[in-house]
């Protein structure tokens, strides 16, 4: 007879589910998804022992278990917590989460740089979305901010140890992936760095994983750098008969007209690398950087974006709504809408769809028509033209 598998049941930001009992609370609150599941900068749930280094993912326990319904004294990391049966999560809910994050997210912020226009992570980066969420326009931080010498660790991939969090993924992968570590985190305390053992090259098959689980612009991709910025590319999935042992052979490309500017492994809407039959989808050196021509590919169709990023703004085909989850969480109510960004703004049209676009957007593309369907712009008195001529079909 099978084993009965034992649940537990959790109410997250006030909506209840039935998780198996050994369940983290920011596993279960994925599984309501949603602004529900608290962000993680450190745990990845393919990388054994990640979590509990970021403490982006604080939540407030207001009741620990039907047992004990006595309040956790303080918030507790939800990657490294476990549920109990009748346990009561605030996340959204609880402001002192909110004040909490927003303090971690200044800790995070206090040597990291401010580089967003010129970092190639801009617009998938993890740190990006959170300092917009909870972040300030001030600094309190009067002392002078880390600096690293800079370090060559081989061709293919690109350390600003500056902008690393320390999350310690990237070391995971090198010990869980590679069979050759060389690298991992040096010194202690405001010294820690990433570095290789004496300046070694990282060299093995895997080691491209490291820059799809960096969640900041510690890690990029060489071949990619200063090349373009991921919200002009257009992402599809496409797939190649691998014979790496381990390389599950399913990529995103991530390209501009027909050619293909990089290469990374298929993320879900955690940002985390997706999963085939149980098993990560981690892809090997071969498929990321030296299969760079549409013809070495299968192109399966236009990627799926999920994530609350700025590449989801381009309105892709296929485009997957994140689940809302704010009704439930507010019992039945509606938050009110104080202002519709497509009735204020011209920008973000709705009816534009950029993977119907030609090649790159620009910013006429996101101009509407006039009543007449015919030139339209704006103009002086005198007819000298202020915003772009464009004409629709
Ligand atoms: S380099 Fe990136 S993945 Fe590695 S510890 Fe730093 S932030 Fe994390
Ligand atoms: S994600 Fe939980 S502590 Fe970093």
């Amino acid at each position: 007879m099978a084993e009965e598998i034992k649940t537990f049941q959790v109410t997250i930001d006030n909506i209840t589910i039935d998780v198996p009992a050994g369940t983290t609370v920011l596993n279960a609150a994925r599984k309501i998804g949603g602004d529900v599941a608290p962000p993680a900068m450190c745990y990845y749930s393919k990388l054994q022992g990640s979590g509990g280094k970021c403490r982006t993912c604080l939540v407030e326990v207001a009741a620990g278990s039907t047992a004990d319904p006595r309040p956790m004294p303080k918030l507790v990391p939800s990657c490294r917590t476990n549920v109990m049966d009748g346990m009561v999560v605030k996340n959204i809910t609880s402001d002192r989460v909110k004040d909490a994050r927003a303090g971690v997210v200044e800790f995070l912020l206090l040597n990291h740089p401010l580089d967003c226009p010129i970092c190639d992570q801009a617009g998938e980066c993890h740190l990006q979305d959170l300092g917009y969420e909870h972040g300030k326009e001030g600094t309190r931080y009067e002392f002078p901010r880390r600096t690293f010498e800079k370090e060559d660790i081989g061709p293919y991939i690109q350390l600003h140890m500056t902008r690393c969090i320390l999350c310690y993924r990237c070391t995971y992968v090198a010990d869980q992936l590679t069979n050759k570590r060389v690298h991992g985190i040096l010194d202690r305390g405001e010294h820690a760095e990433i570095s290789t053992y004496i300046s070694k090259a990282i060299e093995n098959d895997f080691s491209g994983n490291m820059i799809d689980v960096c969640p900041v612009g510690a890690l990029t991709d060489k071949t990619f750098r200063f090349k373009n910025r991921v919200w002009f590319t257009k992402p599809v999935d496409a797939h190649r008969n691998c014979e790496t042992p381990g390389c599950c052979g399913k990529t995103t490309l991530w390209l501009r007209g027909d050619e293909v500017y990089r290469v990374t492994a298929r993320k879900d809407e955690w940002g985390e690398v997706q999963s085939y039959d149980g098993k990560p989808g981690w892809i090997c050196n071969t498929c990321r950087f030296d299969k760079k021509k549409t013809g070495d590919w299968v192109i399966e169709g236009v990627t799926k974006i999920n994530r609350h990023s700025v590449i989801s703004q381009g309105q892709y085909e296929g485009l997957v709504i994140p689940k809302e989850t704010i009704r439930e969480v507010m019992g039945g109510r509606s938050p009110r809408l104080l202002m519709d960004i497509h009735n204020e703004s011209e920008v973000n049209d709705p009816a534009i769809h950029l993977s119907e676009i030609n090649g790159p957007a620009h910013s006429e593309d996101f101009v509407a028509p006039n009543p007449k369907g015919e030139l339209f712009g704006e103009y002086t008195d005198r007819g000298e033209q202020i915003m772009s001529v464009h004409k629709k079909d």
